[in-house]
């Protein structure tokens, strides 16, 4: 146990505290307040004094695919030069590429890649990331992919949320016969040795059709997992309004949707996990996430990062380009990409510093919280801490 001391200012992320103090104890916020009204009963316990410097809560990144190998260097220069995305997936390339480099790799090696990129997070402030798999597709493959994912979760120092993507039909499979292999065989085993928490479908051209990501999503509520869906990313299906209507967690990327399904999701409490970096490399509009917000949506922002759509490592930065360039301010960017984004993990302990939630935080390099938000592609932490340690300081 211990009260961290000389916070100069702290968001909660719904409240702004000054002089603040926060008290912890076996990994979890006892007590948050003005450091002058500290209760009797948390004065004797040890202090770290952090420097009168601001604080904010560990940052969720609810959605990446940080496991894979190899990279998609040359097909970032084609897109550059004007190829789309989809005619290169269609071709045999993209998600495609990205599945054989993978399976290639053992899993020490994706072990290894995926470590890399989870400590890049961590220093842009990253406590919590939600990791999918996706890039195996065969059942065999992953699972192999969802046990590197469990191997990430034991290491830490993040927390680490597994998620089974349900993400194309394998080049040279029937439609039918893979989506029975994934109702009939995968979910069933995935579920059973708990190797996710939550069970997502790419509902678009180039993945799966309603229907289709209908009967995977209803196969994973019967198992047990939670759902969601990268929903209207390139033609709108309706995803997001399948997974509101399903009780899911969220709909991810949405650059298609419109008002009836931000209606849709505020109404079921499904949180719309927008994701800058697909939107902005694959040049589509980023959703209006003013108008989404407005509209009674609780919004998410997540870096998508995946050698594809989103080859991003930093959160900060996509919550960045959420105010820059969808309207919102930079207190509520920060909400989500931490509270809300926590709601999309559906982890309501994480993603704040309440009484009663775990005690991951980050301390800025300034006495000012939002300057973390403030500055672009400069590191302003100091230090991150997970459940009350320090797992990271900048050198
Ligand atoms: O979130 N579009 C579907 N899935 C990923 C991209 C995967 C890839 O291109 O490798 C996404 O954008
Ligand atoms: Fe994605």
């Amino acid at each position: 146990m211990r009260v961290l001391t000389g916070i100069s200012e702290l968001y909660t992320p719904f409240r702004r505290l000054e002089q603040a103090a926060v008290a912890v104890r076996e990994g979890q916020v006892w007590w948050v307040g003005p450091e002058s009204e500290l209760p009797q009963e948390f004065r004797g316990w040890p202090r770290e004094d952090v420097g009168g410097c601001g604080v904010v809560p560990g940052l969720v990144d609810a959605h990446t695919h940080l496991v894979y190998a190899g990279d998609r260097l040359e097909e970032y220069l084609r897109r550059a030069r004007g190829e789309p995305y989809e005619s290169i997936l269609e071709a045999g390339g993209g998600i495609h590429a990205t599945v054989r480099a993978t399976c290639q790799t053992s899993e020490d090696e994706l072990l290894r890649l995926a470590r890399r990129r989870m400590l890049s997070l961590l220093a842009r402030g990253v406590t919590t990331v939600e990791v999918k798999s996706g890039y195996g597709l065969t059942a065999e493959e992953e699972i192999r992919l969802l046990r590197v994912i469990a191997r990430l979760r034991a290491e830490g120092p993040c927390r680490v949320v597994p998620t089974l993507l349900v993400h194309t039909v394998p080049l040279g499979w029937d439609r039918d016969d893979y989506v029975r292999v994934v109702t009939e065989e995968l979910i069933p085993e995935v579920a059973a040795e708990g190797l996710a928490e939550a069970v997502d479908v790419f509902c678009d051209r180039g993945g799966f059709d309603l229907e289709e990501t209908r009967r995977i999503l209803e196969t994973a509520l019967r198992h047990g997992l939670k759902i969601k869906a990268h929903a209207e990313q390139f033609v709108r299906l309706g995803a997001a309004r399948l997974v509101a209507e399903m009780g899911g967690l969220s709909a991810d990327h949405l650059e298609m949707s419109g008002p009836e399904d931000w209606q849709a999701l505020a109404q079921h409490g499904v949180v719309a996990v927008v994701l800058p970096g697909a939107a902005l490399v694959l040049r589509k509009p980023l959703p209006d996430l003013r108008a989404m917000w407005d509209a009674g949506v609780t919004v998410a922002v997540a870096t998508d990062h995946n050698p594809g759509s989103s080859p991003l490592c930093s959160l900060l930065l996509a919550l960045q380009l959420a105010v820059a360039l969808g309207g919102l301010t930079v207190e509520e960017a920060l909400v989500a990409g931490t509270a809300n984004a926590a709601q999309a993990l559906g982890k309501p302990a994480l993603g704040r510093l309440e009484p009663g939630s775990s005690a991951d935080l980050v301390v800025a390099d300034s006495p000012n919280a939002l300057d973390l938000l403030y500055w672009w592609g400069e590191s302003r932490i100091r230090s991150v801490y997970v459940g009350g340690l320090k797992v990271y300081s900048h050198q």
